[in-house]
């Protein structure tokens, strides 16, 4: 997917430097937005998004929508919590307090954070797609919210821009507690255009068995995955199902080591 950067309309040094930066890292053009509709961006440059930077957030615009980083998920879920109605990822990763995820897809970063409140410690989210990368990146260290947990919860969240086959073969052996992988759906569940503008940049690879035998060797404790409850990929990969979400369309098969 071919990008380019700007700033709102009216932007602030602070803005500009962002973008410019940010147009370094990901290795694409900034575009100085002037007076500029994002109609004209899109026709002059030939891009398939624009990565807009405003008042310190980012958003990624494409012709017919956009996606940017919001912790709204995981306080739906940090409030079940904490309000002792569960989680089914944490019941899954049996998840207490001290122990070390690794988020192997770390996407729009609500698992990590859910992770994170619960564990109390670090995460560690690995994510291929170096947009996704750096718009989630910059959520975690710069979205206010009312709650200090949820705060605490991003700011603990470490990211890294990597295929985490790559990053695993970089991990000592039995270094990690628990080790988590959420790749983009055989088959997906939504046809949501938000979620088709994500998909559009997230890595589609199916996991391979590889990086499975790498991830037994340094988890811990389990490897965790989530897919659509009849995916093939659970037994394809070795994952127990586990019960729980009966009525669900999305299941968690595990790894017990
Ligand atoms: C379904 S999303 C994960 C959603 C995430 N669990 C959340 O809570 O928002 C899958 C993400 O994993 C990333 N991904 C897929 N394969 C990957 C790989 N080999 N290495 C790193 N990231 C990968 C995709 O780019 C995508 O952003």
């Amino acid at each position: 997917m071919k990008l380019i950067v700007t700033t709102g309309r009216k932007s602030r040094e602070s803005d500009l430097k962002l973008a410019i930066d940010s147009a370094q890292k990901l290795s694409i053009n900034f575009h100085p937005r002037l007076d500029d509709s994002f109609e004209k961006i899109f026709r002059d440059s030939n891009v398939d998004g624009i990565l807009v930077v405003n008042r310190n957030s980012m958003r990624l615009q494409t012709p017919h929508d956009e996606f940017f980083f919001h912790p709204s998920l995981a306080h739906v879920r940090i409030k079940n919590l904490r309000e002792g109605r569960g989680d089914r990822m944490i019941d899954a990763m049996k998840l207490k307090s001290g122990m070390s995820v690794l988020d192997c897809t770390l996407g729009l970063g609500a698992d990590s954070i859910v992770a994170s409140f619960v564990s109390q410690t670090q995460v560690v989210g690995i994510e291929s797609s170096p947009a996704i990368a750096l718009i989630v990146e910059h959520g975690f260290q710069n979205f206010s919210d009312e709650s200090p947990a949820i705060i605490e919860s991003m700011r603990r969240i470490k990211v890294i821009n990597m295929n985490h086959k790559q990053y695993l073969e970089t991990l000592e052996k039995k270094s990690v507690d628990v080790i988590y992988f959420d790749p983009m759906f055989r088959h997906p569940i939504t046809k949501s255009q938000s979620i088709g503008t994500f998909r559009s940049f997230a890595n589609p690879d199916p996991l391979d068995l590889e990086t499975i035998e790498l991830a037994k060797s340094i988890a811990r404790c389990r490897i965790i995955m989530k897919e659509n409850s009849r995916s093939l990929e659970f037994a394809r990969l070795g994952f127990q199902i586990l019960s729980g979400g009966k009525y669900s369309s999305v299941a968690y098969g595990a790894i017990e080591l």
